[in-house]
């Protein structure tokens, strides 16, 4: 298993690309089980969980190939339902084929994907929506099976407990083939949901409202193919925000608009941060001394969980004390003990870190296990004194495309280096 090695104390300067959104991608690859033909999808970012959703959707009966960022995916029509414990398990977000495959087949097998290194992420909210439109949920075997005994789901009014991601996702997607009318109510408001509507209604799809809390989706008979671009990865930029914020740096964040950032863009600017729009892009100029702030993660439009782990470091590194405190996982506070390896002051109470400043973070060898937290190890090696090794590169993988080769031009020292655990 690869690691990275990084010499911390340059400051990054320069124009930074961002990719295509993860988060964003997976969702709108499912989509394609959704109807025959062949789909096109561009600006796909070149991600381990990408080619899992490949490999996946392959196993589905959907031929997918990447190339260049570019993903083809042909559906002849042969779905298979059943998606295996074995890719599943890589991945949670491989629960996105379940709502499609329900529209498309009436029935789904899909292996449930298991406790997560961030917390147990039940997925009850898909259930009960499937079953309020008419499919019958059981759990056998480590599998959730849903059939739907006359054939086709039906439309239905369905309150989500909370705003969940990939629960609105999901029952968005079951809902389009059904039979008519859903309305979701207190969905997840994230821009990738939005997105994927887009990218559905593109197909033929009717759904109004996605972006806001409640989405009415009136089912159709059939959805054709798609060409489609994703939007760009709202969490790489905001890491790579962080990574200028944090090295007084001056970066230019391009491809991205302040929009889907405003959460992010306020904590940095509290932060002491200059952020500015500049051309298609965002720039961002780091300077000392960082303030302390305090974050509360929330759904969008709130400041995003998979923000805390990076904003985190920089408040490592604040003078004075910040409370940042997790409420959408239970256990997100896995690169806290790491940070304090390299000389971090971060103590946890319940939901709340509470982190004192320090004048500086040291080197050291490190590892995460979630891919946020690693980015969070990545910036703290950016800054810290002396030579950082983050071990399990495997998860930085799973959602930056090559992130080293990205932070190189920008001025920072960081290498992979292959073979290491
Ligand atoms: C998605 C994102 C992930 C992000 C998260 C929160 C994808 C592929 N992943 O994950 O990067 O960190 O949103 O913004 O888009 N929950 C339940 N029951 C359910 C569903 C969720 O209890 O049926 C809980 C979860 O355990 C969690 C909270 O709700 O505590 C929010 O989870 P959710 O929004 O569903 O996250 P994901 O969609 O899994």
């Amino acid at each position: 298993m690869d690691s990275l090695e990084i010499i911390g104390g340059n400051r990054l300067v320069g124009t930074v690309p961002i990719s295509g959104a993860k988060n964003a991608a997976l969702p709108i690859m499912t989509a394609a089980l959704l109807a025959d033909g062949e789909h096109v999808f561009r600006n796909v970012p070149d991600l381990r969980d990408v080619h899992t959703m490949t490999r996946l959707l392959g196993r589905l009966g959907v031929q997918a190939v990447y190339r260049d960022g570019e993903v083809q995916m042909t559906s002849f029509g042969d779905i298979q339902p059943t998606a295996p414990y074995d890719l599943v398990k890589q991945m949670r977000a491989s629960v996105l084929v379940l709502g499609p495959l329900v529209a498309r087949c009436g029935r789904a097998m899909v292996s449930l994907p298991g406790g997560c290194a961030i917390g147990a992420r039940p997925i009850d909210q898909h259930l009960k929506g499937l079953s309020a439109m008419g499919g019958r949920v059981e759990l056998r075997h480590g599998y959730v099976e849903v059939t739907v005994p006359r054939g086709r789901l039906r439309g239905a009014d369905i309150t989500f407990d909370f705003p969940t991601h990939t629960g609105t996702e999901n029952l968005m997607c079951a809902a389009v083939l059904a039979q008519g009318r859903t309305t979701l109510v207190n969905c997840a408001r994230e821009p990738e949901v939005e997105e994927l509507a887009r990218v559905l209604n593109k197909m033929g799809a009717r759904i109004e409202g996605a972006g806001t809390s409640v989405i009415s989706i009136e089912g159709v008979e059939s959805l054709h193919p798609v060409d489609h671009a994703i939007m760009p990865d709202r969490i790489e930029a905001g890491t790579f925000m962080v990574a200028s914020a944090a090295t007084e740096g001056d970066m230019l964040v391009d491809g991205i608009g302040f929009e889907p950032l405003e959460a992010v863009i306020a904590k940095l600017r509290e932060a002491g941060a200059g952020i500015e729009r500049e051309g298609g892009g965002i720039r961002v100029v780091g300077s000392r001394p960082i303030r302390p702030t305090d974050v509360i993660t929330q759904p969008h439009p709130g400041f995003p969980t998979d923000m805390q782990a990076q904003l985190m470091m920089l408040m490592c590194l604040a003078k004075g004390t910040s409370r940042i405190t997790e409420t959408v996982f239970e256990n997100r506070f896995m690169h806290v003990s790491e940070l304090n390896r390299m000389g971090a002051d971060i103590e946890i109470n319940g939901r709340t870190a509470v982190v004192r400043g320090v004048d500086k973070l040291e080197g050291a060898e490190v590892m995460a296990t979630d891919l946020r937290a690693s980015a969070s190890l990545v910036l703290a090696g950016l800054v810290a004194e002396g030579t950082t090794h983050v071990r399990r590169v495997y998860h930085l993988d799973r959602g930056y495309e090559q992130i080293e080769k990205k932070l190189a031009p920008l001025g920072a020292r960081i290498k992979r280096v292959a073979g290491n655990a």
